[in-house]
């Protein structure tokens, strides 16, 4: 039999690709933007919370889970939950843990390969004088956003392809040969890269460009704990959908790695040195950069107009143009380069969970999972790549980067702490400890974790509209029904009161594109979910192992 032995190398490597993991481009491009959104200083607190109450205790579950289940050799999380419970369906939810890394990293490679488009454009000085509507029509551009007119956007199509073979490359040369190699490489240069840009924001102060353009201002608002978040409760799910994000807790990544940990060594240090790490590069240079330097230069009303998720991209080069155009190309360099790495040690993590799944139940060579990862990843990418502007890039975020993390962390809380059991779980994230975990977190992971994960899922169930609970409150109890907002699940599931329609006047509809976009998702879950039956019926005949490469 050809099964692959994984193993990590060393301690370090494995708690820089634990963090390499988590450190991604939610911590540099998400969370301040998301803090913007949600008024700065007010969602900082929900945020820390979150990460105490619901982070922590989702690392220590994940972390004891992946090791105990590497222990009988199960390195996917269909199996690792299989082997905690009697019953049978629990295989089916850790489904889950191999599907949203699917749907995740198809739009999230994406992102990653803009970045490297802009290295390679940053170096070429392509953005050197280029104003700040230059640099937002060449990012428009570049993903083909035009007045509905499909055309193919073969550069970035060329670069995605490209950013794909890197990552399948890698994946194929094994955990301590790819994944642990690439993470010591790429962490120690984005920290030093964010150091760089975090010290730039940092000094920046009032640059006179405009009269709000001052960046201590940004650090103020970003900062200055506000206590009127802790009443809204849009506030709160934000802040819980960025402690999922970007610890990477409910996507089965975390179970993966853990899983090809020996029994005898440690987890809870480690998991807390991750944790705390990807907290370090959130908070300190995650913060420092986009946000003070836009401010510098476009000032802090516009910034917060005009926060989202492209920002980087439609304005960094301009204002790295600002410091001359040596820093226009350094500096460019640095920022897409610093995402680019924090990207791939991500989406590397999303990988993994199908190399352990098809390595260990079919026996499949790296080669091979890796390819064949490859090419499912590219089909499903191809439709937020093509029909980008069609929104089919924020419906994959929907249901796989925000839904799918939510109840799947839901339904691993639960099994662990209550059906595996909240003593043998403590057992397991205590065992080999080199630290003494504070006993608080078993009664955190038994009650809290999970009543906090369902608030937020039963918040996002049934999300308000303008999320004014009080209207909808109001509404329901003078009998006139709750009004959904059109972002709630339930309202995304059942459209209440529009009619779906697919085609006018011959063309295609923005529903069309994104219901084949989720029958696209719901084929790939039914297509792992039933590969799960076959590895379990494989197992339960103990079919002979049959040579493969
Ligand atoms: N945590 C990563 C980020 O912040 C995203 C990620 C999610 C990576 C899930 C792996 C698994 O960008």
């Amino acid at each position: 039999m050809t099964e692959v032995k994984e193993n990590w190398g060393s301690r370090v490597g494995l708690i820089l690709a634990m963090a390499g993991n988590a450190v991604g481009l939610g911590n540099f491009l998400r969370f301040p933007i998301k803090a913007v959104q949600n008024g700065g200083g007010e969602f900082i607190i929900p945020y820390l919370v979150c990460f105490l109450l619901m982070g922590l205790p989702l690392l220590f579950v994940e972390w004891g889970m992946g090791r105990y289940g590497g222990k009988f050799g199960d390195h996917s999380t269909p199996f690792i939950l299989d082997n905690m419970t009697k019953r049978k369906f629990w295989k089916y939810f850790g489904v889950f843990g191999i599907f949203t890394n699917f749907g995740v990293i198809a739009y999230y490679t994406y992102i990653e390969s803009w970045t490297l488009a802009y290295v390679w454009e940053s170096i070429k000085g392509t953005f050197i004088g280029m104003d700040i509507n230059n640099v937002s029509h060449y990012f428009d551009q570049y993903v083909d956003i035009n007045d509905g007119v499909i055309n193919l956007p073969w550069k970035a199509l060329g670069f995605f392809v490209v950013t794909l073979a890197i990552n399948i490359w890698i994946l194929s040369k094994g955990l301590s040969g790819g994944v642990e190699k690439a993470a010591k490489i790429a962490m120690p240069l984005l920290l030093i890269f964010g150091a760089f840009l975090a010290f730039k924001g940092l000094s920046m102060g009032n640059t006179g460009a405009c009269a709000d353009c001052d960046a201590t201002m940004a650090f103020n608002f970003l900062w200055e704990p506000n206590f009127n978040g802790l009443w809204n409760f849009k506030t709160w799910l934000e802040a819980a959908g960025q402690v999922f994000f970007t610890l990477s807790v409910g996507m089965g990544t975390i179970q993966c790695y853990a899983s090809y940990i020996k029994y005898r060594d440690d987890i809870a240090l480690n998991a807390m040195s991750a944790g705390w790490m990807n907290e370090f590069v959130e908070i300190v240079l995650g913060a420092s950069v986009v946000i003070p330097i836009a401010v510098g230069y476009l000032g802090m009303e516009w910034v917060q107009n005009n926060a989202g998720f492209m920002m980087a991209f439609k304005t960094m080069p301009y204002l790295f143009d600002q410091w001359g155009a040596v820093s226009n190309v350094i500096f460019g360099v640095f920022w897409f380069g610093l995402l680019f790495f924090a990207g791939v040690t991500s989406s590397l993590a999303m990988g993994t969970p199908w190399m352990g799944f098809m390595e260990h139940e079919f026996e499949w060579g790296r080669k091979k999972s890796a390819i064949v990862f490859g090419i499912i990843v590219f089909i499903l990418a191809l439709p937020t790549i093509l029909f980008f502007q069609q929104g089919v890039f924020d419906e994959y975020d929907y249901w796989t980067g925000t839904v799918s993390l939510v109840v799947f962390a839901l339904a691993e809380v639960i099994l662990f702490g209550w059906i595996f059991g909240i003593d043998k779980a403590w057992k397991e994230i205590t065992h080999g400890a080199d630290i003494r975990v504070p006993i608080i977190f078993k009664f955190f992971i038994k009650w809290v974790t999970p009543i906090f994960i369902m608030l937020v899922f039963i918040g996002a169930l049934i999300k308000p509209k303008n999320d004014d609970w009080g209207i909808a409150w109001n509404s329901l109890t003078s009998g006139n029904g709750w009004i959904f907002d059109k972002g709630s699940i339930l309202h995304q599931l059942f459209r209440f009161g529009e009619k779906t329609i697919w085609f006018e006047n011959g063309h295609p509809t923005g529903t069309f594109f994104i219901d084949m976009s989720r029958l696209l998702l719901v084929l790939t879950f039914a297509g792992i979910a039933y590969l799960v039956h076959i590895a379990s019926k494989r197992r339960e005949n103990k079919i002979p192992i049959e040579h493969n490469d």
